[in-house]
């Protein structure tokens, strides 16, 4: 028997939905024994926990009782397609298999291409304007993967070409909606303008793909040895090398750019732990060459902003998995919390990952400030308390890559930039934000957790 919450928590559930206070939701209603609750929808049955046991067995030791299900899948698969985004079982290895080799690892030209991309960044951003970071910095981090997974850039960074991304975003807040309707939301169809453009980039992609007509021999090795090169050389078919292009894409930029946003709101937010950072960063490399990897690894302080923004600010915040048997999860159940759980075949089971990263309990009374010294004694996470890039068979494939994004980006941006300002909306206009005044920015649930309002900053040199 697990505690079933009421009725009227599931319209506080959507009202918090509406005002962006889902993750504060989440984490005050499972402040109970076992930590673990029913909640009463409609049509589904629906779990939540943030229970560290319960996660563990989904994400490990009952890794096969659990996946995305087929109504994700059929909701999501008009955007990313039948891949390792999308399936399960055999499909979903098969896809893992495909992106594994290139994926998990870094190749040195990787570096080169982010330095690249890095500088577009700071270019734009020189321009003495405002501007919404976690827009540009989605475009850095969709064309530095686009770089590196199939050798020709979206670049836009440096173009007014946004069609990819504007239908990449309409497919998403549609399928939000989608999604929240569950097996109804199935049942509605996609944005079929928004297919049509990703599809037809897809094909483009593949048409155009030739790293004999690249213009240098590098160019042309970088090319043959992409994840794109590789596969095409093995004969894999195009529709399955659109699965793998898709999810790279997907998978690839929103998480990084939000994840920089949060890292320079935060750095914004607290001058001290800024300085400290540029004295790291301006003491270890040098504005005019490349960086490379044995320098990022030597910044010990920026690993703990990094650790410190994916705590506070996870960006997969929440994620849902779907029982695809009868199965149970080892604890949270009986009045004292401590009892197996059991679990039908469809049952939708939400992770509360961001609420574990902000448990008291596990993180201390100061779980919710934003403190990198907080990992002074502990620089490596412990597993099961932890989870931005998720655990187990299905934890984040580009984990390195990602971090090594973050961080290149950042160490540009801060090197090249002596003033950071956060700006607000008021009376229509933009005006600089007192941080010790203006309250902590809100986070939205939407695909990914990302910040509520647009992160408006001005950077100068
Ligand atoms: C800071 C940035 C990133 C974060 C926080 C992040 C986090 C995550 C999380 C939590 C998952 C599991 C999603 C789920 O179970 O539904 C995931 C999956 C995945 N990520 Fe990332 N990610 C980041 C960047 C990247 C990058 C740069 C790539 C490179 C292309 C990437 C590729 C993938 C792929 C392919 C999967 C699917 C793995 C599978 O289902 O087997 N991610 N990521």
């Amino acid at each position: 028997m697990l505690l079933v919450i009421g009725f009227g928590v599931l319209l506080r559930m959507l009202r918090n939905l509406r005002q962006n206070t889902v993750l504060e939701w989440s984490n005050e209603t499972l402040n109970v024994p076992g930590r673990t609750v029913e909640l009463p929808l409609v049509g589904t049955n629906m779990i939540m926990t943030d229970n560290v046991d319960n996660i563990r067995a989904i994400m490990t030791t009952q890794f096969e009782h659990f996946g995305k299900g087929d109504t994700y899948r059929k909701i999501w698969s008009s955007l990313m397609r039948n891949s390792v985004l999308t399936t399960d079982g055999q499909a979903w290895q098969d896809n893992r298999n495909h992106l594994v080799a290139h994926v998990a690892k870094i190749r040195p030209t990787d570096y080169a291409v982010t330095e690249r991309h890095s500088q577009s960044l700071v270019k734009v951003l020189s321009d003495g304007q405002p501007h919404d970071t976690l827009d540009l910095l989605n475009r850095f981090a969709i064309d530095v993967v686009s770089d590196i997974f199939y050798g020709t850039s979206t670049n836009t960074l440096v173009s007014n070409d946004q069609s990819l991304r504007d239908a990449i975003q309409q497919h998403k807040d549609r399928n939000t909606w989608r999604n929240l309707l569950s097996g109804l939301g199935a049942l509605l169809p996609p944005n079929v303008k928004a297919c049509e453009t990703i599809d037809s980039y897809l094909d483009g992609v593949l048409r155009n793909f030739s790293p004999e007509q690249s213009e240098s021999l590098e160019e042309r090795d970088r090319k043959a040895s992409s994840l794109l090169g590789d596969l095409a050389a093995q004969g894999v078919a195009q529709s399955i090398l659109k699965d793998q292009i898709i999810s790279v894409i997907v998978g690839g930029r929103d998480s990084v750019a939000i994840i920089t946003t949060w890292a320079l709101y935060e750095l914004v937010r607290h001058p001290e732990i800024l300085h400290e950072l540029r004295k790291e960063i301006s003491a270890g490399i040098d504005p005019s060459t490349p960086i490379n990897p044995a320098q990022i690894e030597s910044f010990v302080f920026l690993n703990r902003v990094v650790l410190e923004t994916m705590r506070v600010h996870t960006s997969v915040g929440i994620n849902v998995r779907t029982a695809l048997r009868d199965t149970s999860l080892p604890t949270g159940g009986g009045a004292d919390g401590t009892s197996p759980v059991g679990i039908l075949a469809g049952t939708n089971v939400i992770m509360g990952l961001d609420s574990v990263h902000h448990r008291k309990d596990i993180y201390g009374p100061d779980a919710n400030v934003f403190d990198p010294h907080r990992w002074d004694s502990n620089s490596k996470p412990d597993t099961w308390t932890y989870y931005p890039f998720n655990r187990g068979p299905r934890s984040c494939l580009g984990k390195n890559l990602a971090i090594m994004k973050v961080k290149y980006a950042l160490c540009r941006l801060l090197q090249a930039f002596s003033v950071i300002e956060w700006l607000k909306k008021a009376d229509g206009k933009l005006v600089v934000v007192d941080v010790d005044k203006e309250p902590a920015m809100k986070t939205k649930m939407a695909f990914n957790t990302k910040p509520a309002d647009i992160v408006w900053l001005r950077f100068a040199k």
